[in-house]
């Protein structure tokens, strides 16, 4: 059974109506990076951040997958193939697809984390920066993301896939944010075969053995299609 791990981007979500992040004005939905997706800009102005995620997660909410999220799902059901998703989105559009193996690196937008003791829960569909801590009564609950300067979750088991994977395919990210955008050479030197789909060349394009270029929800059901037949 052929392993293959999958890492995808906004750019998988685009069609579904959610935008990616690096607009060419340097700012993600009007406001700088560093306010809206940094612990110091969440602890400067907190009620700034939940009104921003709580945005966000209605947006997600509302979006619903396209023919590439599908598609990722079907090929998990293929009995050849061995999937792994691993995602930087904090949508829950894999899921929604009917994707069972999913990594969220990032976190997710359906979670809340005290940054106090460290307590996760569901998060309800709006958060304030009043809410307390279930767990330990704290007014630090944040949306369970992560973010610029913080440890993306799960890296060891995503290395140990990567290490194992036999392709490894990339979908819809600009290959900017590290470590994600470096898991094309560890896979490589691991002996994958290595995939871009991207709707452009990402910055490390020239790293993968084959790149596709073109929208995911052509590209990504034409290659399942290729590779299940
Ligand atoms: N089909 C395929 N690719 C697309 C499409 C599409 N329809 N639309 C856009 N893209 C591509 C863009 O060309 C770009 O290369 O998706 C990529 C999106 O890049 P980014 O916006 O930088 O998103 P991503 O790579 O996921 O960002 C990584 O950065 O801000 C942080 O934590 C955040 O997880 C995020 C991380």
């Amino acid at each position: 059974m052929a392993k293959i791990v999958v890492l995808t981007g906004a750019g998988i979500s685009a069609e579904s109506g959610i935008r990616t992040f690096r607009a060419s004005d340097g700012l993600w939905e009007d406001h700088r990076i560093e306010d809206v997706a940094t612990p110091e800009g969440w602890l400067r102005n907190p009620i700034l951040v939940h009104r921003f995620y709580n945005m966000r997660r209605k947006a997600a909410a509302e979006a619903t997958p396209n023919p590439a999220h599908l598609a990722l799902a079907a090929l998990e059901g293929d009995p050849r193939h061995e999937v792994l998703i691993v995602t930087q989105n904090v949508d829950d559009l894999h899921e929604r697809a009917g994707s069972q193996r999913v990594i969220h690196m990032h976190g997710t937008l359906t979670g809340a984390l005290c940054h106090a003791c460290g307590f996760r829960w569901p998060a309800p569909p709006e958060m304030h920066h009043t809410d307390a801590c279930p767990a330990c009564g704290a007014h630090t609950t944040r949306p369970d993301i992560v973010w610029f300067g913080e440890m993306p979750y799960r890296m060891e088991e995503i290395w140990s896939a990567l290490r194992a994977a036999d392709l490894f395919v990339s979908i819809g990210t600009s290959g900017n944010v590290y470590p994600a955008a470096g898991f094309v050479q560890d896979a490589s030197r691991a002996g994958a075969e290595t995939l871009e789909l991207n709707l452009d060349p990402s910055t490390g394009s020239d790293w993968f053995d084959e790149a596709r270029h073109g929208p995911a929800s052509e590209l990504v059901p034409q290659w399942v299609r290729e590779i299940c037949s």
